[in-house]
């Protein structure tokens, strides 16, 4: 894994963009892996900013969203897909069919995940995946004890992450308590992965992921098995090392 070490937030973002927008230069279909949550909205900024100068294109992108709440519409503000819209999507030239998230809201949740996995099959897998960290080590939503062999499923959120985002919500009640995510299985076949923490909450996590032994207990440990991992974190996040 590499890491590289940068001084901030926005120097994170900056980096993060670059990496990304080399893809979106060089490839002739990319296909990206996109996360929510807040440590990607930089990323999204910067991207947007580099489209709106000319530097990058989406128009022959494709992206995979990690994950989903199950049980909100795509309209509600809380819904990852309405994240991605707001975030990224309609500031850029991609339009809605090249993009996906997993359909949280399917009548068939179990032939929803199977789908999922084979659009990203059929696009020819994920070229680069962007992921954030939750602080019990999580990557998508898969939950401590995830099965690493896991592909797109249902999880029940931990009781901590349902804490960690109910920042968003109006109240704790109003978190899911269950979403569809990519499983570990499918996140290790993206080809290359970026992973993005910032923030000294996160610092004692992040050392177990770089140094600690790889177990299902942390499931982003999973990635120090993966041939070609980036990592970029800043000062805070890195000061447990
Ligand atoms: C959520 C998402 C994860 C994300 C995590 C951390 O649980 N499902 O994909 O990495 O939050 O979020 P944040 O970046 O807000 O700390």
């Amino acid at each position: 894994m590499e890491v590289i070490k940068v001084k901030n937030y926005d120097e994170l973002s900056e980096k993060a963009s670059e990496l990304i927008a080399e893809k979106l230069q060089k490839l002739a279909k990319p296909v990206l892996g996109l996360a929510t949550g807040s440590t990607p909205e930089g990323l999204y900024q910067k991207l947007i900013e580099k489209y709106k100068c000319g530097d990058i294109s989406f128009k022959h992108a494709q992206s995979f969203n990690l994950d989903e709440y199950v049980g909100l519409k795509k309209e509600d503000p809380n819904s990852y897909r309405y994240y991605m819209n707001e975030k990224l999507f309609q500031h850029v030239d991609i339009s809605p069919e090249q993009t996906y998230v997993p359909a949280g809201d399917a009548a068939a949740p179990e032939k929803a995940c199977k789908e999922y996995e084979e659009k990203i099959k059929a696009a020819g897998n994920i070229d680069i995946q962007i992921l954030g960290i939750g602080l019990n080590g999580h990557i998508g939503f898969n939950e401590p004890h995830t099965p690493f062999t896991a592909e797109t499923h249902i999880v029940d959120l931990d009781a901590s992450t349902r804490q960690a985002n109910a920042r968003f919500f109006d109240s704790l009640a109003d978190v899911p308590t269950q979403a569809m995510t990519m499983g570990i299985a499918t996140i290790m076949k993206s080809k290359e992965i970026l992973l993005l923490v910032s923030g000294e909450k996160k610092a004692d996590t992040l050392a177990q992921v770089i140094q600690g032994e790889v177990s299902e207990a942390l499931p982003a440990s999973v990635l120090q098995n993966h041939p070609h991992v980036t990592i970029i974190a800043d000062e805070a996040a890195l000061s447990s090392l």
